[in-house]
């Protein structure tokens, strides 16, 4: 028999919803140290962004980047910054989203939108500064030089025309129109997927500059899961509540968006979630066991119900 000493001592895994909650709180306390304090001027405009960033979402970007980071053992300075950078980005893109000019929403996260809070010219402009605080908290981050200008070039990328904002000129001029399903991914890619796949490869960055094959691999797996977040978003429009979601249901068709819904029906629109999750476990399998946490949320990501 083994002596005691002898045992192989199993490694502690935290059970997901833990880790998740771990990853959520440690992230508020970053988010509200990287952005500037509410009393400090233009005090107004600095709580319309704290408004727009804190207490609400369920922070899916920063999950992504810390299991990317976790898989090369990032550090946790690293993986905050990263993760910060991208849902200050992710936030400022819903305060633009919700505003008259585009979607004309009023509730978001459960609150009122910032512009009904704070009227129209501070949240362009909560959003506007929310972007340059994204690549300043970037910029300020200790760290390999090469993988900080790395991550600076993806989040530009993902951010701009031919990533987010294209994305939304796209769905802007998409209004009423029977997009072919060709057209409708190439919409929800750029609006969704940019920022997502930014997310996963921004965490991976954190630890190190990724081989050839770690980028293809990682960028697989992105590629799957942006798209079925927005298929499960256009879902969840058609199907769940306003009080569920924390933002109005029902909106799309209001609006007459052309979604997955829309285009496919509902029941194909939840095949291809499913089989877009599929997808996204085969791509890190070279990965092995230590990808665990991407593989829980991409589960997460198609099977969530907000
Ligand atoms: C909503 O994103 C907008 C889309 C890109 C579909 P989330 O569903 O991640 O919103 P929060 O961050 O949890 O509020
Ligand atoms: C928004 O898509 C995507 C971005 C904000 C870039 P939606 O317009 O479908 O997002 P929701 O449903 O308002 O959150
Ligand atoms: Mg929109
Ligand atoms: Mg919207
Ligand atoms: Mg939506």
């Amino acid at each position: 028999m083994a002596d005691a000493s002898e045992a192989v001592v199993q490694p502690l895994v935290q059970p997901f919803s833990v880790w998740v909650a771990a990853v959520q709180a440690a992230m508020e306390q970053a988010l509200s140290s990287f952005l500037p304090a509410d009393a400090s001027a233009p005090a107004v405009l600095h709580q319309a962004m704290r408004y727009a960033v804190l207490d609400g979402g369920k922070r899916v970007r920063p999950l992504l980047a810390f299991a990317a980071g976790e898989l090369f053992a990032a550090g946790q300075q690293q993986m905050q910054r990263a993760a910060a950078a991208v849902e200050m980005i992710h936030a400022y893109s819903l305060v633009h989203d919700d505003m008259p000019c585009m979607d004309d929403d009023a509730l978001r996260r459960g609150k009122p939108t910032v512009h009904v809070k704070f009227g129209q010219a501070t949240a362009l402009l909560a959003g506007d500064a929310l972007q340059a605080q994204a690549f300043l908290v970037l910029a300020e981050g200790a760290g390999d030089a090469s993988c900080k200008l790395a991550m600076v070039r993806l989040l530009a990328q993902a951010s701009g025309s031919i990533g987010m904002c294209g994305g939304q000129a796209i769905d802007l001029a998409s209004v009423g129109l029977n997009l072919s399903r060709q057209q409708l991914e190439q919409m929800h890619r750029l609006k969704t997927g940019a920022l997502l796949r930014a997310a996963v490869l921004l965490g991976a960055l954190s630890g190190k500059l990724l081989t050839v094959a770690e980028e293809q691999a990682l960028d697989r797996f992105a590629a799957a899961i942006g798209l079925a977040f927005q298929v499960v978003d256009d879902i969840l429009d058609a199907t769940a509540d306003s009080a569920t979601l924390g933002k109005t249901a029902g909106k799309d068709a209001a609006d007459n968006k052309p979604t997955y819904v829309s285009i496919l029906g509902l029941n194909a629109s939840l095949v291809l979630a499913e089989q877009l999750r599929q997808d996204a476990h085969a791509a890190i399998l070279p990965f092995g066991d230590k990808a665990h946490r991407l593989r829980e949320l991409a589960d997460l990501i198609v099977q969530r119900k907000t």
